[in-house]
């Protein structure tokens, strides 16, 4: 079983979703850099102010400031069965950092159309509170604008406009689609095709990890 897994795929290829059921489904613990910088932002510390400017452009946060979050955080990991990195890395920089610090055992990269990404993005609605995703027509709350798991009230993501969407897919093929190539030449890279029912490509998720 693959217990060190980074999550690769342009915004909106499903990583978020695909990670909280394998978070679910084998125990490891899922690390959002999205989550952990939105959360940030919402608390109002420094990282998170500086964070925001980026983020609400679709552009990518500082290597340096993104990098000494995560050695952190990975330092105060302890004893984890598994750990899925979702949004990070997304440079090679990041990648060579996470690389000093742990062996990467699979990264798993969500291939999907770009005019299936900005329909997926611009129709998301997330929680603040326990950062659950949904879709207006896919993947709807039972209740209109309500979180199926704690209750909160749904909002769209400032970076979730058509505009900031198409931006954010063009920093993604700059900067992190040459990380397919960078872990496929360590021989750790594997693609799922990320169209279909999210169950569907569960099945596939799940295969590639055992
Ligand atoms: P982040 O939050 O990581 O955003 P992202 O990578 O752009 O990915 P998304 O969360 O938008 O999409 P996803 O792939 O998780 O898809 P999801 O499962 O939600 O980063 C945001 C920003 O933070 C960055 O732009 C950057 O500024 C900054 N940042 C973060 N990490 C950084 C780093 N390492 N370095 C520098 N900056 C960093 O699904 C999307 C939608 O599709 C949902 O509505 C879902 O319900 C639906 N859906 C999922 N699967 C399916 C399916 N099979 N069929 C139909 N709909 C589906």
């Amino acid at each position: 079983m693959k217990k060190m897994i980074v999550l690769l795929g342009p915004p909106g290829s499903g990583k978020g979703t695909q990670g909280e059921k394998l978070s679910q489904d084998f125990g490891y613990i899922r690390m959002s850099t999205g989550d952990m910088l939105r959360e940030a932002a919402r608390n109002g510390t420094p990282l998170g102010l500086k964070a925001k400017e980026y983020m609400d452009s679709g552009a990518l946060v500082p290597n340096d400031l993104i990098i000494n979050l995560m050695k952190e955080k990975i330092a105060s990991l302890g004893d984890v069965t598994g750990v899925i990195f979702d949004g990070f890395p997304r440079t090679v920089e990041q990648a060579d950092a996470l690389g000093e610090q742990i062996e990467v055992d699979l990264a798993l990269n969500l291939d999907v159309e770009d005019s299936e990404l900005v329909n997926r993005l611009t129709r998301r609605r997330s929680c603040p509170q326990c950062n659950a995703v949904y879709h207006l027509d896919y993947n709807p709350p039972a209740k209109t604008g309500v979180c199926d798991k704690c209750g909160s009230e749904l909002y769209q993501r400032s970076d979730d406009t058509e505009e900031t969407v198409v931006n954010r897919l063009s920093v993604y093929r700059a900067n992190t689609m040459p990380l397919i190539e960078y872990y496929e030449k360590r021989g750790r890279l594997q693609t799922v095709q990320g169209i279909g029912s999210i169950d569907e490509i569960f099945d596939k998720v799940k295969k590639a990890v055992r």
